[in-house]
């Protein structure tokens, strides 16, 4: 009797042990899995989690050195594509000298398109390094950056300029200079807006940026627009009245930055993934992403777009509306006057501080371009304000700078 009520007991607490250890591993699990999605990026598919900052910093920290290993970026407005070195913990332009368009599309991919590539050529650095990246050609190693090493000089005096997507380009028509206070567009001028619609209604904004990827505003997919079932997508077509229930394209992933905050609008920026990709015409174009290095004017001319309401309370536009603002530097924004504070580094304001030009409700996810180097580049996507077009209380746009790495690194981990 006694011996039968020890092995229950044993048997109970033992249950129990392995209970508990079984929770807890789920509970560490589902923390793991937060952590990533929330501030991280995972070590390629070994569910350790490192913080962004620590990508490409010098320091190892995944098992096989994932965060060290394949980082590539393109610089300035010449595209010019510099390798992290972990060596140095800097970045280096890459030398043309026996450089390929092969190894072009190899950096592509890295950095996140699927099968793109536009264009590798050699140019003249102006980005003042003195230090650069050169290719070893008799190392046998098939990858890329395990035949680089470091050198004082090009011998070709030229550093490669890469373009994974020919981006950028608009028609040549006029603009004008209503969203509030612009005109109409013509077809062409803004190939890379796109009209996003929930139930065939126009609710926001985005811009194309590769012919599956749309940038759009993190508030406009809220739970539970979170669902990519809710959107159709429409590109090419400038007035609302032609947009048709069913046609469109289907979204097939909604990504929002995991750092977004409805409250305060900080970080808000999020992706879609089409199911099919588009088909570029003189219709249908994708914007630039911005480079780190791009050098922007304090007061830069900017373009926005939508069709959004032309006037504040009122409601969204049949056509395509488009309109000059300058860019706002951030201490002017932010001052008592105008946001007092309210402007993080993840935004950027346009406008005019007297009012009477701005981004309404509806353009939201939209674009704000410059163009720079006879390129468009998206530099914001249409995010809040207060009021619309009221004097000191200009547009407020995320500022996609600051997120075209997190923006690559999702293309490049849903390819
Ligand atoms: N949040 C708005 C939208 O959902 C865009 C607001 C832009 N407001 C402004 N004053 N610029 O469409």
């Amino acid at each position: 009797m006694k011996e039968a009520k020890k092995a229950l007991c044993i048997t109970i607490s033992l249950g129990a042990v392995l209970a508990g250890a079984a929770v807890t591993a789920v509970l560490l699990w589902k923390f793991m899995e937060n952590k990533c999605s929330v501030s991280g990026i995972e070590c390629g598919s070994s569910g350790t989690c490192i913080s962004p900052s620590h990508w490409c910093d010098g320091v190892l920290h995944c098992p096989s050195g994932e965060d060290e290993n394949r980082c590539v970026r393109l610089y300035g407005p010449n595209f010019i594509l510099q390798v992290y070195s972990a060596q140095r913990k800097s970045w280096h332009p890459v030398c043309q000298d026996d450089w390929s368009d092969s190894y072009g599309r190899a950096a592509c991919q890295d950095m996140g398109y699927r099968n793109s590539f536009y264009s590798s050529q050699g140019i003249v650095d102006d980005s003042g390094a003195s230090s650069f990246m050169k290719l070893n050609t008799s190392a046998g190693n098939t990858d890329l950056y395990k035949k680089l090493y470091h050198s004082d000089i090009c011998a070709s005096k030229t550093v490669v300029s890469l373009r994974c997507i020919e981006c950028g380009v608009a028609g040549k028509t006029m603009r004008q200079s209503r969203i509030v206070g612009g005109s109409s567009a013509s077809p062409g001028d803004w190939p890379w807006q796109v009209s996003l619609h929930v139930q065939g209604t126009h609710v926001c904004g985005g811009s194309i940026i590769t012919p599956e990827w749309i940038v759009t505003a993190a508030h406009c997919v809220e739970e539970p627009l979170n669902n990519p079932r809710y959107w159709t997508v429409f590109a090419g077509v400038l007035r609302q009245s032609f947009m048709f229930y069913g046609h469109g394209y289907r979204v097939g992933k909604v990504i929002s930055h995991p750092s977004y905050d409805s409250k305060t609008k900080n970080n808000d920026i999020a992706l879609m993934k089409l199911q099919t990709p588009l088909t570029f015409s003189d219709k249908v174009k994708p914007v630039c992403l911005p480079n780190p290095g791009m050098m922007l004017e304090p007061n830069q001319s900017c373009w926005i777009s939508g069709w959004g309401a032309t006037h504040e309370k009122g409601k969204t536009s049949d056509e395509l509306n488009a309109v000059m603002v300058p860019l706002i530097e951030p201490w002017r924004c932010n001052s008592k006057y105008v946001y007092n504070s309210l402007v993080t580094p993840a935004m950027i304001c346009a406008g005019y501080l007297r009012g009477g030009t701005d981004s309404c409700q509806g353009d939201s996810g939209g674009p704000l371009v410059t163009l720079k180097s006879r390129i468009w580049w998206l530099i914001g996507d249409t995010s809040w304000g207060s009021g619309c077009a009221k004097a000191n209380r200009p547009g407020v746009y995320g500022n996609v700078t600051v997120f075209t790495d997190w923006i690559y690194r999702q293309m490049r981990a849903n390819s």
